[in-house]
């Protein structure tokens, strides 16, 4: 097919007086005056039920957005049983139908819904402009538009023949539903978790974070509007652990595709190996899970580049990213310049409310989050041998708000430097420049997770030596950038060891995951 080969969405700039800023600020004050309504999506209907649970701006937790309505099982059941009755549709419908759609999707998240799905990014999830306008307009656009991409790649691949023999490769999608079950911190990824399953035919039940309800909203509209037939994605909202046993526990159950933190994934993983024996095929398992990412810095690097790499990479979205700097290692010769430069830029940094656009940092996405972040400051604070470099501070009456910080420990393995924390909490550990090949073990080792990392350098042998010696902690790896920011058809991302499956989103390797092919061999 000929379809439209993609180019990655511009990031508009939201600049003061620009057109893009103004209905920004419309969008967000709808948001903001009215309480919205948030119902379940379930077989092309809206669902609400006497449980409504109240959402708020994590900057502003007494300010009402408004509510969504909790299903129980009964409505687990209603999604499945309307993902099997939309399947044989809409996997028999040709395949440029299907992909129309999700294009079209795009474009409208491009163009009419842009302001409306970042202003409740921005409200939703505490992100600024910008943060919602990468995750929310452009990662997602760009999702939709490279998968159909990808998709058509992947159906012109055919096998050989040979006289006498035609044989052919019939790309089906998986005998049974899919289960997408995504996270709170990047819209893109709660649109794309479901969207690319269903491009290849599958039906999709859809379980979004309850901090994320409203940005899902708007997708399921944009989807709608975009001409998605009923049954192919039910969105519903009900408590994890209550859909995973209906899921889990069902014959035509076929594949998860997931997005979300480690215990979880494994615990999902062990309840699939548990009832095996119930499904009808092996399930798909894609899990993309935590990480612990790390900065490794060379005596030969650019103090600039360092210190804004480890600004921006540990401390954009509130470090709230699956791919945020959240360890460094710096040599002792550069340590005084790249402390002296961090603590400038992060004495010109403004925390405070989304809507005011001038603020980089926001609140961290719920009370669990804030006390759990806090924790591991406190801790930090009563250890000798950690030194506050900066933070440290935070404040939750109005919102969850934590002031960027910074630790510089003395032990590599102090469990700041091993755990995911999930917050605006960066780690470093100051080594001898004669210690770089020890130290490079120790990233490698202290910490079980594997997704994002970096090197900066200007030695080529040293950025060799580390690409080599960290070939396994980092399913992305950076040269004299940050661990964060990957772009759709750009660096496909995803990790290993606990940080995933590492099947890549935003590439063919991640949607091979959602087939199963059939190898016709005709003799003639
Ligand atoms: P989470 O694991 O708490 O939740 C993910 C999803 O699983 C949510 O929908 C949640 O409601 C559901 N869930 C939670 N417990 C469940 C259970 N017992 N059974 C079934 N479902 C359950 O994750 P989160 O806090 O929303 O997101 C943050 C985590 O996601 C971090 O660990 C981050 O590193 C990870 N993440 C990873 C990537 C990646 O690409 N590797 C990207 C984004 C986020
Ligand atoms: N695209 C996101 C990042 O790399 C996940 O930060």
């Amino acid at each position: 097919f000929n379809v439209p080969v993609p180019v990655n969405e511009p990031v508009k700039e939201y600049r003061p007086g620009s057109p893009e800023r103004e209905a920004l600020k419309i969008a967000l004050a709808e948001f903001r005056s009215q309480e919205t309504d948030i119902p379940m999506y379930i077989g092309g209907e809206e669902v609400r039920t006497d449980r409504r649970l109240r959402i708020a701006p994590p900057h502003d937790h007494q300010h009402t957005l408004g509510y969504f309505y909790e299903g129980e099982a009964k409505h687990v059941q209603k999604a499945i049983d309307a993902a099997l009755t939309a399947k044989e549709a809409w996997a028999n419908l040709p395949w440029e139908h299907r992909a129309a759609i999700f294009l079209k999707a795009a474009e409208l998240i491009a163009g009419p819904y842009r302001a409306r799905i970042n202003a409740a990014t921005m409200l939703g999830q505490s992100k600024n402009a910008f943060q919602a306008e990468i995750d929310s307009a452009c990662e997602l656009i760009d999702f939709l538009r490279f998968n159909v991409h990808y998709a058509t790649d992947i159906y012109k691949q055919q096998p050989g023949s040979s006289p006498g023999v035609w044989n052919r490769l019939e790309y089906r999608p998986l005998e049974g539903f899919v289960f997408a079950l995504t996270p709170f911190n990047f819209t893109a990824i709660a649109g794309n978790l479901p969207t690319s399953a269903a491009l290849m035919g599958n039906t999709v039940i859809w379980k979004p974070a309850y901090t994320q309800v409203l940005s899902a909203k708007v997708i399921m509209e944009v989807l709608i509007e975009a001409g998605l037939p009923a049954g192919v994605i039910n969105l519903i909202y009900v408590d994890g652990p209550v859909a995973g046993e209906v899921i889990f526990s069902h014959p035509d159950f076929a594949g998860i595709h997931f997005t979300g933190s480690t215990g979880v994934f494994q615990q999902i993983w062990g309840t699939i190996g548990a009832n095996i024996h119930k499904y009808k095929t092996y399930p798909r398992i894609v899990g993309e899970t935590g990480g612990k990412d790390f900065v490794m810095v060379h005596e030969s690097a650019d103090v600039d580049e360092v210190a804004t790499g480890l600004v921006r990479g540990a401390f954009e979205y509130q470090g709230q990213k699956c791919s945020a700097a959240s360890r460094a290692y710096i040599p002792s010769t550069l340590w005084p310049a790249v402390e002296a430069k961090m603590k400038k830029f992060l004495s010109e940094i403004k925390m405070g409310v989304t809507e005011d656009f001038s603020n980089f940092i926001n609140a961290v996405i719920d009370e669990r989050a804030f006390n759990k972040i806090t924790a591991y400051i406190e801790e930090a604070k009563q250890t000798d041998k950690v030194r506050v470099v900066a933070g440290g501070n935070y404040g939750g009456s109005k919102g969850y708000f934590i002031e960027p910080t910074v630790l510089q420990v003395e032990d590599p393995a102090y469990r700041t430097m091993c755990e995911e924390i999930f917050g605006p909490v960066l780690s470093i550990y100051v080594y001898e420049p004669s210690e770089f090949d020890n130290v490079l073990k120790v990233v490698n080792t202290t910490s079980p997770y594997a997704l994002t990392g970096s090197i900066f350098s200007k030695d080529r042998y040293v950025i060799e030596q580390a690409a080599k010696a960290l070939e396994n902690a980092a399913g992305n790896f950076y040269i004299n950038d940050k661990p964060t920011g990957a772009v759709v058809g750009q660096q496909p991302f995803g990790g290993a060891r606990a940080s995933g499956t590492n099947d890549k989103a935003g590439s063919a390797l991640n949607l091979y995951r959602w087939l199963s092919a059939r190898t016709i061999k005709e003799t003639f």
